[in-house]
């Protein structure tokens, strides 16, 4: 964990916000790769959910929303936390964390706890200059909500007709009370979530089949199988909407802890903002003339939790000619750079026909250009952060008109001539 923080920090990963007045309160920033590689993994996710299918229509929602949505959502009521204060040495903790509620895990008090209060997690704010209860509005604490208050929209412009989906991928706010574990829990977070809306007697298959769907999309994306896992939640478990639920759990550091949740949200939502609204959120099928309320399955996962991850499940240390090397056997779909153009030697000599190749491939995948220091140095560097493939430029090129292609996992080398460069990366690059 320590070493993928580092990483993240040196390379311009991830890194904590505000950090020149000593951070902000567990809130991060993405940095030059790191703006990269989320971005490739929310849309490597929106491909497989949205491009890839014929039922599923993405929606983006807004973030600052009504109160009477989560009134009717149920938020407002139950998305709370149980907060406990240490009389002793006034740390706060949620109550359900801790493993023993007599003793202070940080001051060793015994018995210093409070009675438990409930703390609601969403993001209050108001909109307009006046701050009363009129105006109050609620940063989204998950984007689902979206889907469900514009089922009827979506459903009356797209022509779809259940069994259908409605994606969106987006920031989300909770006010957690232990943020931590790097960006695994955060106050502001982005989320990958879907809502798919079935006939009422098709949600146990749907549910069974987005959990297969959902695990294959990881282990596609280069996750280790054997540091997955899916988790049926008991039925003490299960959120106050869920009929089940399954997470998929990655093997942290830490410990086996949720990646995604999948449940099956049933008729709750669409009735709830039915009841609240007044509207029918129902579907009415011409052909046999039935109505009804469509049952739900969503799986939700959490972007900025997954690439995480992912960088975990990547950050290899092996050794090449006998030096030391880190390498981030990332997929080359979430690689932050797909390749990286390397001339051999910063002379004006190699640096136009470095400069054509790069504006070559530029335009088909984000490239790196790096001309300083060593060549094994910048083969380091690439490895560090993941770049699958080198494409090193040098004297002979002036030539022969042609370039080498170095794999960051075989290390293998190719020649091969620059009129055909393109078509050379297309066939080792998977999109
Ligand atoms: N709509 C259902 C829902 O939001 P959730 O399990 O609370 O379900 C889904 O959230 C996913 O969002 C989680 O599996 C996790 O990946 C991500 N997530 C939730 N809270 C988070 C937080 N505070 N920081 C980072 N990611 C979070």
């Amino acid at each position: 964990m320590e070493s993928v923080v580092n990483l993240c920090k040196r390379r311009g990963f991830v890194f904590p916000s505000a950090e020149i007045y000593g951070g902000f309160r567990s809130t991060y920033d993405y940095g030059p790769l790191g703006v990269l590689m989320l971005r490739n993994v929310k849309e490597a996710w929106w491909r497989a959910m949205v491009q890839l299918r014929d039922d599923v229509v993405g929606l983006d929602a807004a973030i600052l929303s009504s109160p009477r949505i989560w009134e009717a959502s149920g938020h407002l009521a139950n998305f709370t936390d149980p907060l406990v204060d240490c009389r002793n040495c006034k740390e706060r903790f949620r109550e359900d964390q801790l493993e023993d509620r007599s003793v202070c895990p940080s001051c060793g008090g015994k018995e210093t706890f409070t009675e438990a209060r409930q703390f609601n997690l969403m993001f209050k704010t108001f909109v307009g200059p006046v701050e009363d209860e009129g105006n109050v509005a609620y940063l989204r604490p998950e984007t689902a909500q979206g889907m469900f208050v514009n089922f009827l929209q979506i459903l009356n412009t797209s022509r779809k007709r259940p069994p259908f989906g409605i994606a969106q991928m987006g920031k989300s706010f909770r006010n957690e009370i232990t943020p931590g574990n790097f960006v695994f829990r955060t106050r502001e977070f982005e989320q990958m979530e879907l809502e798919f809306f079935v006939p009422p007697d098709q949600g146990q298959k749907w549910f069974e089949y987005w959990l297969d769907e959902r695990m294959r999309w990881y282990t596609d994306l280069g996750m280790p199988a054997d540091k997955l896992r899916l988790r049926h939640h008991d039925p003490d478990e299960l959120s106050h909407y869920s009929a089940g639920t399954a997470d998929v759990e990655f093997l942290y550091p830490w410990g086996w802890g949720e990646l995604e949740g999948i449940a099956n949200r049933t008729d709750f939502d669409l009735k709830a903002h039915a009841a609240a609204s007044g509207e029918k959120l129902e579907y009415f099928d011409q052909a046999s003339g039935e109505r009804y309320v469509p049952h739900v399955i969503e799986p939700a996962a959490g972007a900025t939790r997954t690439m995480m991850a992912f960088l975990l499940s990547a950050y290899t240390e092996d050794e090449v000619g006998g030096e030391a090397r880190t390498v981030l056997r990332l997929h080359p779909a979430l690689a932050p750079y797909k390749v990286a153009v390397l001339p051999l030697s910063k002379k004006d000599t190699l640096t136009p026909v470095a400069r054509e190749v790069l504006s070559l491939v530029q335009p088909h995948w984000m490239v790196d250009y790096d001309e300083t220091q060593s060549i094994g140095r910048r083969y380091r560097r690439q490895d560090e952060i993941g770049t699958p493939l080198c494409v090193t430029v040098d004297f002979e090129t002036l030539e022969d008109r042609a370039v080498t292609i170095r794999d960051r996992d075989t290390l293998e080398q190719v020649r091969v001539p620059i009129d055909t460069l393109v078509a050379e990366l297309r066939s080792r690059l998977p999109i």
